[in-house]
């Protein structure tokens, strides 16, 4: 991890703009600026102060001694807090006579307050300075989430010879997910999605104890985490045999995935990627059963920057790492999607997840 180079773009970004200092409080930005692998786990876990010459991070007891361990060879400092973060921090800010301090837009309303009154610094929003500088991974960022979405297919084989009719959703999600730990996954990337029957015409459905019946749909939606970054990939299968209008929307999905992935390369806007996989489904007939964007940006986080959806105004640069997710959803009935996890590149992109996409029955 190239932790220098993470501070001083971030110094570039605080040396264009109007604060004087920036102050990183995003547990996920935390961990890229200072590059400490497997130190913070929450919100709450440290803040870091960046100014012209100081790198320093804020956290309590329970991280002091991983970070301290993480720091060697690094330019961050630590101060080891006994009390609370924003009021020690807001304390140095004060001393240090900062003016205007910028802040991450997802700061609580409550921490803002707390931060303005005892800091006296002027708070400045700040747009996703660190957000943008993660779209674009480096070498080492790319081989981890190589390594989970490797994994995240291993899985995938692993529970098509357990899926079976009276297994419930519950059951099926505990044995995907026990497989990914037992075989190198830290947790999981985020909570994953087993939809059965007509429970899979509802993108974001959650785990419930349904029994899956002969001939049922099943969307798996899952992905393993390995130092620290998420893969995630979708498959829907059938368990026993599908009905024809089934295999009708599984290949316009399938074909919109295609579609979607021999179009990404670097340079081009997320709406732009998206319109085309949208098109072919709008071209099937099944337009209004499409409601979410095509894709979506993956590294520390399941769902970050780029946007990969109509509203993606930004070419999407060469070195992210997005999903390709087209689906149908006809609700009260069943649905379809089909992801898969790519390396944008600048002549296209390098496909991560490798698991069949033809129609599996089981
Ligand atoms: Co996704």
């Amino acid at each position: 991890m190239n932790a220098d180079a993470r501070l001083a773009a971030v110094r570039l970004r605080l040396s264009e703009s109007e604060p004087d200092a920036f102050l990183v409080t995003g547990v996920h930005n935390i961990i890229y600026v200072t590059g400490f692998d497997g130190v913070f786990d929450e919100d709450a876990s440290a803040v870091c102060l960046v100014t012209p010459d100081v790198a320093r991070v804020y956290t309590d007891s329970r991280y002091v001694e991983a970070a301290r361990t993480a720091a060697v060879g690094t330019q961050w400092t630590l101060s080891l807090s006994s009390g609370s973060l924003d009021a020690h921090v807001a304390a140095e800010i004060a001393d240090e006579g900062i003016d205007a301090l910028g802040f991450e837009s997802a700061l609580s309303c409550g921490r803002h307050r707390k931060l303005s009154e005892r800091s006296g610094a002027r708070l400045v929003l700040t747009e996703r300075w660190v957000e943008e500088l993660r779209e674009v991974k480096e070498p080492a960022e790319l081989e981890r989430i190589a390594q989970a979405a490797a994994l995240t297919d291993r899985a995938f084989d692993h529970i098509l010879g357990v899926l079976a009719p009276g297994m419930t959703e519950t059951e099926v999600a505990v044995e995907l997910e026990s497989f990914m730990r037992l075989n190198g996954s830290e947790g999981v990337a985020f909570p994953s999605i087993v939809a059965s029957g007509p429970n899979s015409s509802r993108p974001h459905a959650t785990v419930t104890g349904r029994r899956i019946d002969h001939g049922d749909p099943v969307t798996l939606d899952f992905g393993a985490r390995i130092g620290g970054y998420c893969a995630d990939m979708t498959r829907t299968v059938v368990v026993g045999t599908a009905t024809d209008e089934f295999r009708e929307v599984y290949e316009v999905v399938r074909s919109a995935n295609t579609i979607g992935v021999e179009t990404v390369r670097g340079g081009l806007s997320g709406a732009a990627i998206d319109g085309t996989a949208r098109e072919a489904i709008g071209d099937a007939g099944f337009g209004e059963h499409f409601g979410h964007g095509l894709g979506h940006g993956v590294g520390l986080e399941v769902h970050e920057l780029p946007s990969v959806g109509p509203r993606g105004s930004r070419p999407v640069p060469p070195g992210a790492v997005v999903t390709i997710e087209p689906g149908v959803y006809l609700e009260g009935r069943f649905g379809v999607r089909i992801e898969d996890l790519v390396v944008v590149e600048s002549d296209g992109c390098h496909v991560l997840t490798t698991s069949p996409r033809g129609l599996i029955e089981v």
